[in-house]
């Protein structure tokens, strides 16, 4: 049976990996700043993860929600003390699209309103309330065409303050720093004011930190560089460093109903394990520091890149715009040079999403294949 073609893919076969680096059929090295769409956090097999995993699978690796797993309260209390979210109760499921639509389900219970107001660029994943928020057409089918969204540009208070006013908006959604768009960022002025708004008239703040949670942007959280309190928070990509596994942190403002979210896999001991692991290694290897201290490198040695018209995003989420579409400089980098980096909607924009362990020497080799790369464009 063949695959259902929807992805065009590289002609690279990653069969294992360590650390920052993933190796081919042939053992050769290919250097990873995209950590798998920003996926790995603590780095490939990881000796910490691969035992907590491993463990727990030999234990028991799944159950359903219907029996106590003091697994899932060990994991919620470690998100809580990491990210300093105090106050906030967690639910479980599987991918960032899933913890979005919850999300937003949450949302409209809470405010019995249904209307979305999502932003320019923005991605939130592929199911149906979270495509439907999503800014690309080609990929929201008729069903999906239903919901009630308006999009709005990153900055345009005045719009947001109209919309918001109308009073049938139940939930904004941001990210507070774009993934798939291309690392575009409102202002500290637009975000508080869009808190602000939000809590003016009863609509849900959902804080998309699927792609940029985990200590990714240099806080645990991107919102934590601004002065907001969101409501919902959503969390997926870098929470299990590849084990499937998402999660939405929920306000206390908005109180829990028996049946009112579920899932079979969500939450289970394996899932939990490996989410485990990675926090306990974001703790206990300090990577939020080093997150900051590789990312001011990179800044440093981007800038002395001629071709570089604008270095976008925070810590390790950034973004390499230059004044050509890459598609041709990301092949060269994966088959001449051995390193994956990411593309974004806006073409011109290469994404860099390393495993956050990553070091300077990497960034070095990362830049000196750059340079000799865009020679021959
Ligand atoms: C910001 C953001 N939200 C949601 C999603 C969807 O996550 P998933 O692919 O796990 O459903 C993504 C995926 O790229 C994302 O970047």
């Amino acid at each position: 049976m063949p695959l259902f073609d929807v992805y065009p893919l590289y002609n690279v076969t990653p069969v294992s990996g360590k650390d920052v680096f993933v190796y081919d059929e042939n053992a050769t090295a290919y250097l990873d700043l995209y950590g798998g769409h920003a996926v790995i956090s603590i780095g490939h097999t990881h000796p910490r993860y691969l035992e907590a995993i491993t463990s727990q699978v030999s234990k028991l690796g799944f159950y359903s929600n219907a029996i106590q797993n003091p697994l899932q309260v060990e994991l919620a209390n470690k998100i809580e003390t990491l990210s300093g979210c105090h106050g906030y109760e967690l639910f479980l499921c599987n991918s960032g699209a899933e913890a979005n639509e919850n999300a937003l389900k949450l949302a409209s219970f809470k405010t019995e309103k249904s209307r979305v107001i999502a932003f320019k660029n923005g991605f939130h994943g592929r199911t149906s309330a979270a495509v439907a928020v999503t800014d690309n057409k080609n990929i929201i089918a008729p069903i999906n065409a239903q919901q009630q969204v308006t999009i709005i540009e990153l900055n345009d208070i005045e719009s947001v303050k109209t919309e918001l006013e109308k009073g049938d908006v139940c939930a904004v959604i941001v990210e507070f720093i774009q993934g798939v768009g291309g690392l575009d960022q409102g202002t500290n002025v637009f975000f508080e004011q869009v808190d602000k708004l939000c809590k003016a008239n009863h609509a849900m703040l959902i804080a998309d930190e699927v792609q940029s949670g985990y200590g990714r942007s240099g806080k645990f959280f991107a919102f934590q560089h601004y002065n907001v309190t969101p409501d919902i928070i959503s969390i997926a990509k870098g929470m299990g460093n590849g084990f499937p596994i998402g999660g939405i942190l929920i306000h206390p403002n908005i109180e829990a109903k028996y049946g009112m979210l579920g899932t079979t896999f969500g939450g289970n001991h394996l899932a939990c394990a490996a989410g485990l692991a990675v926090l306990n290694t974001i703790e206990e290897e300090n990577l939020i520091d080093n997150v900051n201290k590789v990312s001011e490198h990179f800044i440093a040695m981007a800038k002395t890149i001629p071709q570089v018209t604008n270095i976008k995003g925070r810590g390790l989420m950034l973004g390499l715009e230059f004044d050509f579409e890459v598609s041709e400089l990301r092949k060269k980098l994966i088959y001449e040079h051995h390193i994956f980096t990411g593309g974004a909607s806006n073409k011109k924009v290469l994404r860099i999403l390393p495993p956050l362990t990553i070091k300077i020497e990497h960034i070095n080799q990362f830049f000196d294949a750059l340079k000799k790369a865009l020679k021959g464009i």
